[in-house]
């Protein structure tokens, strides 16, 4: 089966001898294939469908160098067996490739594989990977068609999904950045059996978030398999449901065009600056955890929320061993990183309150001794 091809139009209305009115229309289509097993056993199909689909006659696979150990091999016998050219091309594994410089290196070695609009990259690695090869190729001669291969739980249920590219810049997370649909996303959750577990309850952070918006039903599929990890058949229902949960949540503005107040931000108003104070060192989905627990104990705090919905986040991030709290000497810099977000969203914060599952609003802002109180109280419980 084959992805449409994207389709455009310009409509062009002449009001006056003077004025113009030009409106570009784009539609963008493609398909998101789950399955366990995907890479061995079906991959290569759908490449080669979507090359044939796309006039690409090879494919350039841009890998985090952690994935590559585990999965490269796979990878490229997929690719050889659908009878394309290939070529690889290594990323460093790590957030600081999702950068300028990791960028430019990227457009580099494009450049000089001879890459044109005909050929097609394919991003497989964690979120790191996604981001940076969505951003790419939105940037690389105005835009080249790419399809992904998350290799992490975070990028299986999250990044892969949206078409959102972004790049790390001045301290501030995907402070550069697009929106660019990929052409295929092939999610096979047995890569992620790799994983060291750190980071598939990262990943399971963001899950644990999509579940708290709408999802009442995943919330409770994840409180009964927090211990041990979930893995195989149960893994792909929750990755299938956190997909279906987030494409949910994107359709009435893909964009991000008409609403600053998105619901999907859950955990990450005070989880970016957080992570980034961190330089890096803790993961994304750790930080995601950090954000929404601070957030359900302000939520609480300002009579927003029961003490027991309060208190089923908080059991349920533990359950997860994700952190929950800011250590005292962060505070400061975490505080001054969540200028930056105000200023990305035009003043406001904007931070999202779980008030109970399946219930979470908006706020636009929080002042400093009300996030000294959370994460007060936050400490307290530990
Ligand atoms: N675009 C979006 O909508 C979106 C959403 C959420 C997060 N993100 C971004 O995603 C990034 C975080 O993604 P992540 O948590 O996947 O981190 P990551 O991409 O940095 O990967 C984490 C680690 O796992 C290793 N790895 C990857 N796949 C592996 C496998 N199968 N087996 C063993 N090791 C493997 C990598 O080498 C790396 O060391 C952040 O930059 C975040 O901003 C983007």
């Amino acid at each position: 089966m084959t992805t449409p091809a994207p389709t455009s139009r310009l409509a062009v209305d002449a009001a006056d001898d003077n004025t113009v009115t030009v409106t570009a229309h784009r539609c963008d289509t493609y398909r998101i294939h789950l399955a366990q097993g995907l890479v061995a056993d079906g991959l290569s199909d759908h490449l080669s469908a979507l090359a044939s689909q796309l006039n690409a006659p090879e494919i350039i696979v841009v890998i985090d160098t952690g994935a590559a150990e585990h999965h490269l091999g796979a990878i490229t016998a997929a690719v050889v067996h659908a009878g394309l050219q290939l070529r690889v091309v290594p990323v460093r594994a790590g957030e600081s490739s999702k950068s300028p410089e990791g960028w430019a290196k990227l457009i580099g070695a494009l450049h000089r594989h001879g890459t044109t609009r005909r050929t097609l990259l394919l991003g497989v690695g964690g979120g790191m990977v996604c981001d940076l090869v969505t951003a790419t190729a939105a940037t690389y001669m105005r835009g080249v068609p790419y399809a992904l291969v998350p290799t992490t739980v975070l990028a299986q249920v999250d990044a892969a999904i949206g078409g959102k590219g972004g790049i790390d810049y001045g301290g501030a997370k995907n402070l550069i950045g697009t929106f660019h649909h990929p052409a295929g996303v092939y999610i096979d959750p047995s890569l992620t059996s790799t994983l060291p577990h750190r980071h598939i309850r990262a990943g399971l952070a963001e899950v644990i978030k999509v579940a708290l918006i709408t999802d009442p039903r995943l919330l409770a599929t994840l409180e009964r398999t927090g211990n041990p990890l979930p893995d195989g058949q149960v893994l792909t229902e929750i990755v299938r449901d956190a997909i279906a949960a987030k494409l949910m949540l994107l359709a009435p503005d893909p964009f991000e065009q008409k609403d600053l107040r998105r619901l999907l931000n859950l955990g990450h108003c005070i989880g970016h600056p957080y992570e980034a104070a961190t330089g890096y060192r803790i993961l994304h989905g750790e930080a995601v955890a950090v954000g929404t627990a601070v957030a359900a104990a302000h939520t609480y705090l300002i009579g927003e929320s029961e003490l027991e919905d309060r208190d089923r986040i908080l059991n349920l991030l533990a359950a997860y061993q994700l952190p929950v709290t800011i250590p005292e000497q962060m505070r400061d810099a975490v505080w001054d990183g969540m200028d930056t977000v105000r200023r990305v969203r035009n003043g406001p914060l904007h931070l999202v309150l779980p008030h109970r599952p399946g219930h979470c609003t908006v706020t636009d802002d929080m002042d400093r001794p009300a996030f000294d109180k959370a994460l007060n109280d936050l400490a307290a419980r530990s």
